[in-house]
């Protein structure tokens, strides 16, 4: 078996990566963070069987204006990880990335083919977290 010799620090770099292999890992790290979310949420609502008194407590709780903060975290780890996502599908369907060619140095790599498309998308994810923005902090609740 060949030994893993980067461990996690491979993630970041293990030779010339691009732009493609960042968004990837940001994607698993948003994938990461969602489900880090999804185990607090079971354990928050599970305070429902507690009774009301448990309930308003951890409610008291979760207002704080940090965890307000990771809730706008999630939010966008949410929008970048669906968007994103939504390009990988499309790329793992063989969609946008041309058709596959005989390798002629100088090589060329398909997943950059997606770039435009990437940056299209980012600049959604940008225009969505704004919107999500005023209405996090703006808006009167
Ligand atoms: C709109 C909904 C979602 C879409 C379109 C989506 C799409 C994707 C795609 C395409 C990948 C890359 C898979 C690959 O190429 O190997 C991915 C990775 C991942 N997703 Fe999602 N996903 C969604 C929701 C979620 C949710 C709700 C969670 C968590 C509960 C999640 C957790 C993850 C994780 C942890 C990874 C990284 C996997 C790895 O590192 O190999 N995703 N997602």
């Amino acid at each position: 078996m060949i030994k893993n010799l980067l461990g996690i620090k491979g993630w970041a770099f293990a030779g010339k990566f691009s732009l493609q292999r960042y968004a990837y890992i940001l994607q698993r790290i948003t994938g990461l963070g969602i489900i880090l979310y999804l185990l607090m949420h079971l354990y928050v609502t599970g305070f429902k069987i507690k009774g009301q008194e448990a309930w308003n407590s951890i409610m008291q709780t979760v207002h704080h204006p940090i965890l307000h903060f990771f809730e706008f975290l999630l939010f966008i780890c949410v929008i970048y990880h669906a968007l994103n996502g939504f390009r990988l599908i499309l790329a793992e369907f063989g969609i946008g990335i041309g058709k596959p060619g005989r390798q002629v140095y100088p090589y060329t790599t398909s997943v950059d083919r997606q770039k435009g498309f990437f940056f299209f998308l980012m600049f959604l994810v940008l225009i969505i977290v704004l919107v999500g923005a005023a209405d996090f902090y703006l808006l009167p609740k």
